[in-house]
């Protein structure tokens, strides 16, 4: 299919502007609007009081929504989830509980490895469901159930839109699962469903992050190394935001927990490393604006992605500041996906690279 780049400069810019109708679509497969409920596409069924875990299992971008997936299975469904790369998982022998669900993210529904790590699951006995952008793929038609994300064509080799259209499936996969082990209740569910409902306006509202983004990017794209930290799941949105960032720009980039700091990047800080913080106003904002203070004490430099409360906590040290929407903490990962996303496109384009065709990448990996 030919797909159209209307007025944008780049696929990837335009696919990043699509969020709020590729989310709404996705969204509005699972949420029902009308009683604030959650339930699985095209009447299909998992039972989630017979399993006893989760397996996540993925490649690249599509692994880290999983990693954002573990927070909310184990928070809202009391679920333990173990998050695998699919290029691991068959080759480390897993304990496999027969009882579990394994969970496969793909957008395109080829990639070898992926494919590979759910015929072993198939193997071993396990459900499997693929949380899948193309549903005519491979792994859409060998697993078990089918949880759509309807992004719709992407095009940029660096996933933006299929990214956050997992997470929507994930989060609301998340709220089926609490809802039918008793751990949320029916006022919770209606909570849940609302904030999902305010993604796509609240996505519109980050997008204007954009010309700030455009601004810093200068800036930015004079490092050789960038640091990206988060806590809880904004730790898997910095490795995202790491990863977009060298996959575009081929500037060396690590996401890391900001409760690691300590451990060891600690130690790359000068005045030459910027380090990127995520941190919307949850309860770990303190703690991060705290690292924030000690990458400032050795001189690095702060680029601190936050809404206005979090601005204000964050005042006294000195950093350029990029401001998201206020939102409730169970779709931050969603919304905050997009400022990391404008970051690397403008650094991208700032560097002149080939931003919808980075080198040595492939839109998805059919070889193991
Ligand atoms: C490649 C692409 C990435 C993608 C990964 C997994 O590395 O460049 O954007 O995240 O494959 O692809 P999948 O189609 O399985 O999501």
């Amino acid at each position: 299919d030919v797909v159209d780049k209307g007025p944008y400069r780049h696929y990837m810019l335009k696919e990043i502007f699509e969020q709020p109708e590729s989310t709404a679509r996705t969204i509005g497969a699972y949420v029902n609007a009308v009683d604030q409920t959650a339930q699985l596409p095209n009447e299909q069924e998992l039972d989630f009081t017979s399993f006893d875990r989760v397996y996540i299992i993925a490649c690249g971008t599509a692994y880290y929504a999983g990693c954002v997936a573990k927070y909310w299975f184990e928070k809202y469904a009391k679920l333990p989830v173990e998050t695998d790369i699919a290029s691991e998982f068959r080759y480390r022998e897993p304990a496999l509980s027969k009882n579990a669900l394994a969970i496969f993210v793909t957008q395109s529904g080829e990639t070898a490895d992926t494919l590979a790590a759910l015929r072993y699951c198939q193997e071993n006995g396990l459900t499997t469901a693929a949380v899948v952008n193309v549903p005519t793929s491979t792994i859409a038609r060998e697993s078990d159930a089918i949880l759509p994300t309807l992004a719709g064509a992407e095009v940029g080799v660096a996933s933006t839109k299929a990214f956050t259209a997992q997470l929507c499936s994930l989060a609301s996969l998340a709220v089926i699962a609490g809802r039918a082990r008793g751990v949320l209740t029916e006022k919770d569910e209606t909570h849940l469903t609302e904030q999902l409902m305010q993604i796509p306006g609240r996505i519109t509202e980050a997008l204007k992050v954009e010309n700030a983004a455009k601004e810093l990017a200068v800036d930015l794209s004079k490092a050789r190394d960038v640091l990206y930290l988060g806590r809880g799941t904004m730790f898997p949105i910095a490795m995202e935001g790491a990863l977009k960032l060298k996959e575009i720009s081929y500037i060396h980039a690590e996401g890391y927990a900001a409760g690691e700091l300590k451990h060891g990047p600690i130690a790359l800080i000068d005045e030459n490393t910027p380090v990127v913080m995520i941190a919307p106003t949850d309860p770990l904002l303190e703690k991060t604006i705290s690292n924030m203070q000690e990458v400032a004490a050795r001189h690095g430099k702060v680029l601190l992605i936050t809404d206005e409360n979090g601005a204000k906590v964050g005042a006294d040290t000195p950093a350029w500041t990029l401001i998201a929407p206020s939102c409730d903490p169970f779709i931050a990962p969603i919304l905050y996906s997009v400022p990391i996303q404008l970051l690397a496109y403008y650094v991208a384009v700032e560097k002149g690279t080939d931003v919808d065709q980075p080198r040595n990448l492939a839109k998805s990996v059919t070889v193991e």
